[in-house]
């Protein structure tokens, strides 16, 4: 969502005449993106922005954006000099009104308002981060406030995108030459729109499933969806990955923990025993999908046998990615309130041991794909080979031979070794 957030920014300062710039030490404006779900991220904008203010250079007007201007608005102002703007998350699409409200001699902007009637969600093709893969925001914000999360506070309640306003998003995307769709959400597949009605014409129970197989209907090359919700993730979901080919074939979903007592106290909303069913359904899907997670290790009141739980999840479900998290307290959150009782190191030797099962088991699972032939979307040449590197299908990164004249081509390789994070492979 971040990314996406930044490359909306650029869009609509490119739009009103700016030139975006890369380079922090000659740029006349510096705005500042920020995510505070799983850092500390308010002391390193202190940080970021006290380099700036000390090194040589003339003092750029500096903005910051993103959860942490969300959630301190004009405190900030106060509390880090050289700070000329705050825009909170809703705010991006007037970044350039309060920038020319800026350079006209305003001080003290503080915009946390709400988007736009006619927000623009269109991401200009020069400030995407691909041209070849694009983000597609489909849902905004989150009601589940699971108890350690800050997202529900600084990104608003849920609200979907009129599903015509999405298709022809990615239709526009398909026609300028863009090859992979991600739709994006915090919860996307609690995607519920106003009018149910703009897809009737699909299968599938819940809305998400019928936008998935509307978006295939495009005929884009390749889908791809994050983040999902354990407790809204039905069949259909499979279902329609089973039936159109180019949603691909990859899910991340969230689990948190192994064990009900931590899953319950986190207000998570499933059981271990429902999510090892959604697992059990995925891996017996007619296509091949790859598996995704997060895990937070040290939650309040997490004891070794809920922890020993977590590791025997992981054991169970054979994800072919994990991120693991040390649970940090927001401000804020209801899980704040409670003890962080599970002292550091013990959450780094659980963080630790955690991670060791997850590589055993990821090592084993990606052995599957070995002598395999994935498509890939040749994206970048490597920088450390000679050959390119982009996605398969499976959202793995794959290192192949090739020439540049292959980039933005989806290609067929045929994997030849496995490392723990990537692939490497052949043309076929
Ligand atoms: N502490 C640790 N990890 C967290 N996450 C969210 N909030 C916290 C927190 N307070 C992790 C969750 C979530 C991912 C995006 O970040 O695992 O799925
Ligand atoms: Fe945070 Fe839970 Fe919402 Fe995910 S579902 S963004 S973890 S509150």
């Amino acid at each position: 969502m971040n990314v996406s957030d930044s490359e909306r920014a650029a869009t609509v300062l490119g739009d009103s005449g700016f030139e975006i710039t890369s380079d922090e030490d000659t740029a006349d404006i510096v705005l500042i993106n920020t995510c505070s779900v799983r850092e500390k991220a308010e002391h390193k904008l202190y940080t970021r922005v006290g380099r700036i203010r000390h090194s040589d250079r003339a003092m750029p007007t500096i903005g910051v954006m993103g959860c942490v201007a969300q959630l301190e608005g004009e405190t900030l102002l106060r509390k880090i000099e050289g700070v000329d703007f705050v825009l909170g998350t809703r705010a991006v699409g007037r970044v350039a009104d309060v920038i020319g409200r800026v350079l006209n001699g305003e001080e003290g902007i503080v915009d946390l308002g709400e988007r736009e009637e006619n927000y623009d969600w269109t991401v200009a093709d020069t400030h995407r981060h691909s041209p070849y893969v694009a983000f597609v925001p489909i849902i905004e914000g989150c009601n589940k406030f699971c108890t350690y999360c800050i997202v529900p506070f600084s990104r608003g309640r849920e609200r979907s995108l009129p599903a015509p306003e999405i298709v022809r998003q990615v239709e526009q995307l398909k026609a300028s030459g863009v090859k992979e769709v991600h739709l994006i959400g915090q919860n996307v597949n609690s995607y519920r729109p106003d009018r149910q009605d703009d897809l009737q014409d699909f299968a599938g129970k819940s809305a998400f499933s019928k936008l998935l197989r509307a978006v295939a209907a495009t005929g884009i090359e390749r889908i791809k969806f994050t983040t999902s919700f354990p407790r809204d993730f039905h069949d259909d979901i499979v279902e329609a990955i089973e039936t159109h080919e180019n949603l691909c074939n990859w899910v991340h979903l969230p689990v948190q923990s192994g064990s009900n007592r931590t899953l319950a106290a986190m207000k998570r909303g499933h059981t271990i025993e429902r999510y090892y069913k959604q697992i059990d359904r995925i891996r017996n899907a007619s296509r091949d999908i790859a598996i995704t997670t997060d895990i937070i290790v040290g939650f309040p009141g997490e004891s070794e046998a809920d922890f020993r739980d977590s590791v025997k999840m992981v054991e169970y479900c054979g994800f072919d990615m994990a991120y693991i998290f040390k649970y940090s307290p927001r401000p804020g959150t209801p899980a704040f309130a409670l003890p962080d009782d599970v002292s550091l190191a013990d959450k780094t030797i659980r963080f630790l041991e955690l991670e060791r099962a997850q590589k055993a088991s990821q090592n084993e699972r990606l052995r599957r794909y070995l002598n395999k032939t994935v498509q890939v979307l040749a994206e970048n040449a490597s920088t450390r080979s000679k050959g390119l590197t982009g996605h398969s299908t499976c959202h793995k990164v794959v290192n192949f031979s090739g020439s540049t004249g292959l980039l933005g081509s989806l290609v067929d390789v045929k994997i030849t070794e496995i490392k723990s994070n990537s692939l490497f492979g052949e043309l076929v």
